[in-house]
């Protein structure tokens, strides 16, 4: 892709990745991707982030088509994932910056990725300003969101936010603006990129926020590492992350399960049915035919997450263990959860479950259900009756939250 120039002076110079599925080996990315970073023309000509190894050329054969890359001053590491400093060694290499700009937790990152460079490292202080000639830059350390070394860089005199990885989202696309694209569209694309990176660290966001908002930035267009630029859903994108960071329960349960000769699978049809009969929204996800990542993109504002499997080898089937795992490092909130699955003699699938889902601290109204072999009509109704008063739970709870 060319350049495009977002604000007057002010470059995207990333790359798209329209292949790539697997996002950082644990998330589905199935739109694809961008790396985004951006060349910003004033007396000190400054590099924004930079992309992953593979498009080092595409990245230098961007600049080059602005201005001579060996004329860049300097470069900003907000972030140092290799997705976004994959390619800095080189780039260090061809354009000799005079000073890079990290944040305290970035010098270490790249003193271990990179080990004995010497690179002219500009540790900046949080809050501090520099000055580019005509326009200014400030830093605002943004720890854990979603890396200790995150930080965002902030030009007043183009209210412009470059964000890093937050408010990114996964899609490979020809526009760079979101001005194509409609907002319920762009919050789902969001929202799955927020469950499945800084879910655990939403306790971080209205913090950020809120500095953001005592620093008296105003903003206009935010500009993140990955996905479309945002100038027409900057509030939306903004009231979007405070309640992707709220996980207020929703009237909207995930059923996720795996099934050996489909009786945890009816068991799962039974519940839904109950829960649906409440008017309550079901997500239901045979895990076999699913990826982790898109039962956590339903996952962040679901009132309920009910996990079932049958017992194997006094146990709960690889996948269910998968998602589980996942799930409980990505630490969701204010979840009410059911365990249960069938069985053929030991039956231990349903417990382990539901320590599980303790160990989430989700609620449990319901205890564990296990039924032996397949089930009954009258079994399939109690699930049924099941599912309808885990309803009323939601929606007890969405009512007090
Ligand atoms: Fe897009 Fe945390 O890297």
């Amino acid at each position: 892709m060319n350049p495009v120039e977002i604000k007057p002076g002010v470059y995207w110079v990333g790359a798209v990745d329209w292949n790539l599925h697997d996002f950082h080996g644990y998330s589905k990315a199935s739109r694809g991707t961008t790396y985004n970073a951006y060349l910003v023309i004033d007396e000190k000509v400054t590099l924004f982030d930079t992309v992953d190894a593979k498009f080092t050329s595409e990245l230098l054969c961007q600049l080059a088509q602005i201005i001579d890359p060996g004329k860049i001053d300097q470069i900003v590491v907000n972030h140092c994932e290799p997705d976004h400093s994959g390619c800095l060694a080189e780039i260090v290499e061809r354009i000799h910056p005079e000073v890079i700009y990290v944040s305290k937790m970035g010098q270490q990152f790249l003193s271990g990725r990179f080990h004995d460079h010497n690179w002219p490292l500009h540790v900046v202080k949080n809050k501090e300003t520099i000055s580019l000639g005509k326009r200014s830059v400030q830093f605002l350390e943004t720890r854990m969101l979603h890396w200790p070394d995150s930080m965002v860089s902030y030009i007043p005199e183009e209210k412009l936010l470059i964000s890093q990885d937050a408010f990114g989202q996964n899609i490979a696309s020809s526009q760079r603006f979101d001005d194509w694209i409609e907002w319920p569209e762009l919050k789902s694309l969001m929202a799955h990129y927020y469950a499945n990176i800084i879910l655990p660290f939403s306790a971080q966001v209205p913090k950020a926020v809120q500095t953001i908002q005592e620093l008296g930035w105003e903003i206009d267009m935010i500009a993140p590492d990955h996905g479309l630029v945002l100038k027409n859903n900057v509030a939306n994108t903004l009231a979007a992350y405070q309640e992707f960071a709220a996980q207020k329960p929703t009237p909207k349960a995930v059923i996720v399960y795996d099934t050996m000769w489909k009786s945890t699978a009816t068991m799962a049809d039974s519940l839904a049915s109950g829960l649906s009969a409440e008017g309550i929204e079901v997500k239901l996800f045979a895990i076999k035919s699913w990826h982790h990542s898109d039962v956590m993109g339903e996952v962040w504002d679901a009132g309920a997450v009910l996990v079932g499997s049958p017992t194997h080898n006094n146990g709960v089937l690889p996948l269910v263990a998968d998602v589980l795992t996942y799930m409980q490092g990505l630490k969701p909130q204010n979840k009410l959860g059911f365990a249960f699955g069938s069985y053929g003699w030991s039956g231990e699938a349903p417990k382990k479950i539901s320590q599980w889902l303790d160990d989430m601290d989700m609620e449990q109204p319901e205890a564990p259900a296990g039924i032996k072999h397949v089930p009954t009509h009258d079994q399939a109704k109690e699930l049924f009756a099941t599912g309808q008063r885990l309803a009323r739970q939601i929606k007890d709870r969405m009512a007090v939250s």
